[in-house]
């Protein structure tokens, strides 16, 4: 496997100031990626229900304010019915947060805005991260799961902590039921694998991976993180489960990108059709 710095000269090499402008410019560019998610056991009322997710924050020194001003007016402008946001809000400094709290606090959909915690929020100090999410009205979902009614439709939404703080996946997932769909937010999408050995999880949002960050066709990633090294970025239909990894908004290590233009998602749940519909 090619090292980091053999892969960076070889990425990297002959590019010159301007294509390192280029990288710069990517990192500041905005997707918004829409998704259909086909759910197994869906019940018909929540079909149509549109998702925001957000993730990988990483404000400071690299990702600026304003730049994930943007994301969230680009999310708000979804008019989603649910915003999700799936962890590192911090990178290198906590007090980011006295900045990124209020700015998220202005996301706004009809059933809420939830969160999952990030290995680099639990490097910098999760429960700072957590607190100051809280009192914004974000709700924190660290292993543990909320009932959300939407008409005459219920869906289960989970969230489990980052496998770098307390991972509990029983625990975000002991009040699933078998009648209703759970959606589990996990900031490192290989958790999927668990979540299918359990059974339990029709869908499951991610983020971690920044898509590789540094993406060279035939050269691969510039580096995936433990944890997102099988569904490192895009939509995976499982056996029974629908994952999409999110490539994330902020870059970490260096301010640039390739192959990865940051991401908004913008999740549309559709029943999926070869399966047989719950009574
Ligand atoms: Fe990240």
């Amino acid at each position: 496997m090619m090292n980091r710095r053999v892969f960076l000269s070889s990425a990297l090499g002959g590019l010159g100031l301007g294509g390192l402008g280029a990288l710069v410019e990517e990192s500041s560019k905005l997707s918004i990626e829409r998704v259909v998610a086909s759910i197994p056991r869906l019940k018909t009322g929540l079909e149509g229900l549109r998702i925001a997710a957000l993730s990988d924050f990483h404000l400071y020194p690299f990702t600026p304010l304003s730049f994930l001003k943007r994301a969230v007016e680009a999310a708000n402008s979804l008019r989603p019915d649910l915003t999700v946001l799936l962890g590192d809000f911090v990178d290198q400094t906590l007090e980011a947060m006295d900045e990124l709290g209020p700015l998220l606090g202005t996301l706004n959909a009809k059933l809420g805005v939830f969160a999952v915690l990030g290995n680099h929020d639990h490097r910098k100090g999760a429960c700072r991260v957590e607190e100051r999410l809280a009192s914004e009205g974000i709700k924190v979902l660290s292993n543990r799961s909320v009932l959300l009614e939407w008409g005459n439709a219920r869906l289960h939404l989970a969230g489990v902590d980052s496998i770098s703080g307390r991972f509990d996946l029983r625990s975000a997932l002991s009040g699933s039921r078998e009648d209703t769909p759970t959606l589990l937010l996990a900031h490192e999408p290989d958790v999927a694998d668990a979540a299918l050995r359990d059974g339990r999880v029709s869908m499951q949002l991610s983020g971690h991976s920044h898509g590789g960050q540094i993406r060279v066709p035939g050269l691969g990633h510039y580096g995936l993180p433990l944890g997102a090294r099988k569904y490192p970025f895009g939509s995976y239909q499982l056996e029974g489960l629908f994952l999409h990894t999110s490539r994330g908004l902020g870059t970490t290590g260096a301010p640039i990108r390739l192959g990865s233009t940051p991401e908004v998602s913008e999740v549309l749940l559709v029943a999926k059709k070869d399966l047989p519909m719950p009574a």
